[in-house]
């Protein structure tokens, strides 16, 4: 933790030791706040806003605008004294929410012992099924019953090891420290734990008291920007022994990569600062993961993420991906130790998938991997919907990728009442002669999500309320076209009408979201078109799409190409949800060291397209903002 950070404590909520005096006039002894997130508690004694508190002690809440007051995403219900409503506050909150106690997360400040309930947000990506690898440990475990080192038998212990594991054998300094005790606690019965290295040899990664050939873990890791997801799986069997998925700690430096790759060049500490919190992230998730498993047998990580969370984990700069012309520090595999990272694994080694290009990155390649497009005769669509909407093309032999920045929109930001998919997130959305709704966790709705957007809009196109050019049409132009609930719940005048999904609470679909909606889509439909351009093909020859992330997991896939996300022609049974694809792959990747080496080869093979190289590339751009004219 960094200094000053304040006192951290989770799990226990305890005594509250005096301290010195804060910013307030208040006594830092006092100023107690307890995150409560899943039923664990996490405490710090520290004088600054919850937002930043609770970054502290390795919690998230949402963020957009850095911290500045402008989102309104960080609200949350602080139970204790809290310092008085801030001028920002009083203009982003309504009068009802600042009734019920909500703050601003980025304004608001402990004046004493306050808990915070942090809400629980739906960040599973969808399963992707089974692992159908066959496991290729990267190591192998050896039992060994040594002789103690005596007068007349002076080896040193790692000579001793080697007399039974070759003459080969090293280990690093980290290894060597625990070599001693570990003989000599366990009256020299050992198990070597002996990973392969690149150049074919093998290194010792540790040495454990007993026989422990029977236990080998390694985790696999999905790093998005928004959710980070861990498999901890059995490197023998390949079985999944339990996984965890956490808000991406980076949260509080923006939603989008460039924010963070900003922080990361404009800030002299931006990029430890960035490094430390998404480990911070891994190490929760590891803790989530690990309960009854010893953390010193989790021996292998795999990463897969984009370009930008690529380099911030390794605290590479992210600047030459940031700027024209778009280039990485390195797109190749690599493998580092986890505790030169931060990582909370004394023995484990951490893979980096290679990258595709500055903004196709590992997750893409795990979506490859995961679907199998690289060895598939079939013309095969990988579409990842995140905040950038990253893709891949072709089949065997041909495949082509690209990234599209669709900006935040689907998952929630920059929409009048957007949320990300938690608990009363509107997620399904259906227009008969009235308003129906289907919310997360069936709670009364607070806002509105991706997926919920993408149906509330196709449902608007179907039922006339908005048209091809993205215009919510005014309420006397749908005059005996609509049935009276529905036309009732267009409200307005002049050109800023809204559509009411729900009057209480309210929650209304406005012009703006709309257009944000289109933005976003026609971006997807761009990259999807210029991918068939380069490869001559039409969107007929396309056999199967793959819709990969949360986002494609949960979205309807009619409302998708009623919205036009996806070129109308492609016919809905070869639209297919695939989960979290990149995870898969990562998890592939962890089990076989065939699969590591495919990683490097597809890499490779794959041709990045930088789309606004495209000659027409205006021009289709235009032609996909439209929404389609005929509803199904
Ligand atoms: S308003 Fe608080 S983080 Fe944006």
């Amino acid at each position: 933790m960094e200094e000053g950070s304040g006192r951290v404590s989770t799990g226990t909520d305890g005594g509250c030791p005096r301290g010195p005096t804060g910013q307030n006039g208040e006594r830092m002894g006092e100023l107690r706040t307890t995150f409560i997130s899943r039923g664990r508690r996490s405490s710090i004694e520290a004088d600054a806003s919850f937002l930043e508190l609770a970054r502290r002690v390795g919690l998230s809440l949402p963020s957009l605008c850095g911290g500045r007051g402008k989102c309104a995403k960080c609200k949350c219900r602080p139970q204790g004294p809290t310092t008085p409503f801030t001028p920002l506050e009083l203009e982003m909150l309504t009068e009802a929410e600042r009734d019920l106690g909500v703050r601003l997360g980025c304004q608001a400040r402990p004046l004493g012992a306050v808990e915070v309930p942090i809400e629980e947000e739906r960040l599973d990506k969808g399963d992707y099924g089974e692992v159908r690898v066959t496991p290729e440990p990267i190591l192998r475990k050896v039992y060994l019953e040594l002789t103690p080192a005596a007068m007349h038998d002076d080896l040193s212990d790692i000579e001793r090891l080697r007399a039974h594991l070759g003459d080969g054998l090293g280990g690093d300094l980290a290894t060597l420290r625990t070599l001693a005790p570990a003989l000599r606690q366990a009256d020299f019965r050992v198990t070597a734990t002996l990973m392969a290295t690149p150049r074919g040899g093998e290194e010792l990664v540790s040495v454990e008291g007993g026989d422990t050939r029977g236990q080998a873990y390694g985790i696999a890791f999905d790093i998005g920007t928004t959710t980070v997801v861990g498999y901890l799986l059995d490197l023998a069997t390949g079985a999944e022994i339990a996984r965890a998925s956490r808000l991406n700690g980076q949260q509080p430096w923006g939603a989008d990569v460039l924010s963070r790759a900003s922080h990361a060049m404009e800030q002299p500490e931006g990029g430890a600062e960035l490094q430390a919190a998404i480990v911070g992230t891994i190490n929760q998730i590891i803790e989530d993961c690990c309960a009854g498993v010893d953390v010193r047998q989790v021996y292998y990580l795999t990463v897969v993420g984009n370009s930008i969370m690529h380099h911030l984990l390794l605290r590479l700069s992210p600047g030459p991906i940031a700027v024209s012309p778009y280039v990485t520090v390195t797109r190749d595999p690599l493998t580092v130790r986890a505790a030169d990272l931060g990582i909370a694994l004394p023995n484990a080694r951490v893979f980096f998938l290679p990258l595709i290009g500055a903004y196709v990155g590992a997750d893409t390649l795990g979506v490859i991997l995961a679907t199998g497009m690289d060895q598939s005769d079939e013309m095969q669509l990988a579409v990842d919907i995140g905040t950038n909407g990253e893709m891949a093309l072709g089949s065997r032999g041909k495949l082509l990728a690209c990234s599209a920045p669709a900006g935040p929109a689907f998952e929630g930001a920059e929409i009048h009442q957007g949320m990300r998919a938690s608990v009363g997130a509107i997620d399904r959305v259906r227009l008969a002669e009235d308003v129906r709704l289907w919310t997360i966790g069936d709670a009364p709705p607070r806002g509105i999500c991706g997926s919920g957007l993408i149906d509330a809009v196709a449902q608007m196109l179907r039922r006339g309320l908005v048209d091809s050019r993205g215009r919510l049409l005014p309420r006397p132009h749908l005059e005996g076209k609509l049935p009276p609930k529905l036309l009732e719940r267009l409200v307005g005048q002049g050109h800023t009408w809204e559509f009411v999904l729900s009057r209480d609470p309210y929650v209304a679909v406005t012009q703006d979201d709309v257009r944000q909606i289109q933005l976003a889509k026609g971006t997807i439909h761009c990259g999807v078109q210029v991918l068939m351009e380069e490869l001559g093909i039409q969107a007929s020859q396309i056999a199967r799409v793959f819709l990969a992330g949360a986002f494609g997991n949960f979205i309807d896939r009619r409302s998708a190409l009623a919205v036009g996300l996806l070129p109308p022609t492609i016919p809905l049974e070869r639209i297919q949800g695939v989960g979290n694809a990149a995870g898969q792959g990562s998890r592939m990747a962890l089990l076989s060291t065939s699969i590591r080496k495919r990683s490097e080869t597809v890499a490779r093979q794959v041709e990045y397209f930088e789309l606004s190289k495209h000659p027409r590339f205006e021009e289709i751009f235009i032609d996909s903002l439209a929404f389609p004219t005929s509803q199904g």
